[in-house]
């Protein structure tokens, strides 16, 4: 079982998204995936519940994660599959350093605005303060979200810019802004239950989807089975 988090404690920064994308593209390389919600929205939830009975076999969806339960699912989801992704808040949550502690890796979203930098900056502080401090080391990548293809603005140039002076892995794919992923994961569809026909744009969703898969499961994969668990206790002291 690897876990992978998605983080970034700004709202609207794009975690949801990212996630049902990453979701997808693991189911479609024929790993078995469980989401574990902890967004208050509930959105990869009722995305689940949507699809009914035409939902993937491997997939499974964990509704009101919490703290106080955060524990017992990881542990149960470890018995059912691949791959864990955890969904978070976008708010400053105790949730955020216990999950880094079952973590295999984290991903930052980061829209292309200073604003949202900020959000992503303090992941990126308290992984590197757990770092500094406990010894702790977690693999962690930014993963710029919601970028028009055809501009790069000068608030996503000065994001980038911070990200290399900190020395920040930062996936070379994007996330593009493209209305096929609000209006897949909108009507109860995965990218690749969804009809093409109906969905404007759908193959370049498909086509950013797998460039961004593929590089994560490549990056991720040597840190498959690591676990930083025996350093929650420490974790939690330190939070
Ligand atoms: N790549 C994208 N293309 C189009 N719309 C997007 C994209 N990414 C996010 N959105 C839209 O932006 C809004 C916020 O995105 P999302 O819910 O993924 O962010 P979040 O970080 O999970 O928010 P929260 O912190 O509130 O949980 C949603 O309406 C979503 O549909
Ligand atoms: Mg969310």
């Amino acid at each position: 079982m690897t876990m992978i988090t998605f983080a970034n404690t700004k709202g609207g920064a794009g975690k949801t998204t990212a996630v049902a994308i990453v979701c997808c593209e693991l189911l479609r390389m024929g790993f078995s995936v469980t989401v574990l919600d902890a967004d208050p929205q509930l959105w990869i939830s009722k995305w689940f519940g949507k699809m009914g009975k035409t939902a993937p076999p491997k997939l499974s969806v964990v509704p009101y994660v919490t703290a106080s339960n955060l524990a017992s699912h990881v542990k149960a989801a470890r018995a059912n599959g691949d791959f864990v992704l955890l969904d978070l808040p976008g708010a400053r949550t105790p949730l955020l350093a216990q999950a880094l502690g079952y973590s295999q890796y984290v991903i930052i979203p980061i829209q292309g605005s200073a604003m949202d930098a900020e959000g992503g900056a303090n992941v990126i502080e308290l992984i590197h303060y757990l770092a500094d401090k406990a010894n702790i080391r977690i693999p962690h990548s930014v993963v710029l979200t919601r970028i028009n293809p055809m501009v790069t603005t000068r608030s996503l140039q000065g994001v980038k810019d911070l990200l290399a002076s900190r020395r920040v892995h930062v996936f070379a794919t994007p996330i593009i802004e493209r209305a096929a992923y609000r209006d897949v994961f909108a009507a109860g569809e995965t990218l690749y239950s969804a009809r093409a026909e109906r969905i404007t744009n759908l193959d370049k969703a498909r086509e950013n989807a797998q460039a961004l898969g593929i590089e994560i499961l490549r990056r991720v994969l040597p840190y498959t089975g690591k676990t930083t668990e025996t350093s929650e206790g420490q974790l939690r002291n330190i939070a």
